[in-house]
């Protein structure tokens, strides 16, 4: 099939580019020609690169009908984060397109109800990202109902070589693990119950590979995308330390004084993972898609910080 990946050369394009290729798929990567994928593939000389920004197509109405040009027998748009974004391409692909597939987010589901919850649960989403992402799934479920061939992938937090994983304390500071392998105290918020559910970028970019080859189970549905189970704060700094041959050196303190020991962006981040803090269930993408992480969230974020699991 010919797939235009909207987003081709970021966390997830960096991967599932090469997979589809592999495939055998004729594979268009679309993006602005800024970033370069965060690992080099020898499948990438078989794709075909559409230069464009879609922010600049969008505001002159243009950006739908542009991906319709290319003729894609499937489009993976990995950088969608508004209803009238996601609707301007759908507009243009009705009845052009055999499968639509959008890149969400566990966000969705704002604080869980209860946990584990499945793709069922009632979505109660908080903050811009999550309350937009969750407008984007229902706006394309309700489109599939009406023949549009969507599908939505909701990955957990997608860890990989080439950039930083949340860590421990639930923010982007790489120099806590510095801290887990030197033996220094770390410290986490509360009593470090909050969870985190890392998926593998490998994992997320397998998951929408299989959701095309299984395009007529999986059109009109959503499905989590993460590791099998996710990991609480405390444990994954257990597991990190013991990378580094240590045992982890961990101090807790309640939020209010936790917050201050870090800048305002760190607090936002640690924030809005322990808010959140996944439970995903995949048995969904199990049944339908055979997705079978190969990594566990603590194995996928080792890959990222040591090259290993
Ligand atoms: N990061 C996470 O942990 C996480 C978790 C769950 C879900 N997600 C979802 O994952 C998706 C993002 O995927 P990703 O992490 O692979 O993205 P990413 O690493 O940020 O890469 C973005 C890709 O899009 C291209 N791009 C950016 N702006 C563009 C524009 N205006 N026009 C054309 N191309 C543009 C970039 O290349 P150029 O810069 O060269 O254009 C790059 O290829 C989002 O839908 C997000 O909600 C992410």
């Amino acid at each position: 099939m010919r797939i235009a990946v909207l987003g081709a050369t970021g966390h997830i394009g960096t991967w599932l580019v090469p997979r589809l290729v592999q495939r055998g798929h004729d594979v268009i990567g679309v993006s602005r020609g800024i970033r370069a994928p965060y690992r080099n593939s020898p499948e990438w000389a078989d794709v075909r690169h559409v230069v464009l920004d879609r922010d600049a197509l969008e505001r002159a109405g243009s950006f739908g009908t542009t991906i319709a040009a290319l003729a894609s027998d499937a489009v993976i748009d990995l950088i969608s984060f508004t209803v009238d974004s996601t609707a301007q391409v759908v507009d243009a692909l009705r009845d052009r397109v055999g499968q639509f597939l959008h890149c969400g987010t566990l966000w969705v589901h704002g604080v869980p109800f209860s946990r584990p919850y499945d793709e069922t649960a009632p979505r109660k989403p908080f903050g811009e990202y999550g309350v937009r992402k969750a407008a984007i799934e229902k706006f394309l479920l309700e489109e599939a109902t009406r023949g549009f061939p969507a599908t939505v992938l909701h990955p957990g937090h997608i860890t990989g070589p080439g950039w930083d994983p949340i860590n421990p304390a639930g923010h982007l500071d790489p120099r806590v693990f510095d801290r887990l392998a030197s033996g220094d105290v770390v410290t986490l918020p509360n009593d470090g119950s909050a969870t985190l559910q890392h998926v593998h970028s490998d994992d997320v970019a397998e998951a929408f590979a299989l959701a095309v080859d299984h395009a007529p189970d999986s059109i009109g549905e959503s499905f989590h995308i993460a590791a099998c189970e996710p990991v609480s704060m405390r444990s994954y700094a257990e597991q990190a330390a013991q990378w580094f041959g240590r045992n982890a050196n961990l101090a807790f303190l309640p939020w209010e004084e936790f917050r201050t020991t870090l800048t305002q962006r760190e607090a936002a981040l640690t924030y809005d993972h322990m808010a959140h803090s996944p439970h995903a269930s995949i048995d969904k993408a199990r049944r339908v898609l055979s997705f079978e992480p190969r990594f566990t969230a603590v194995e996928a974020v080792k890959d990222a910080v040591t090259g290993s699991r």
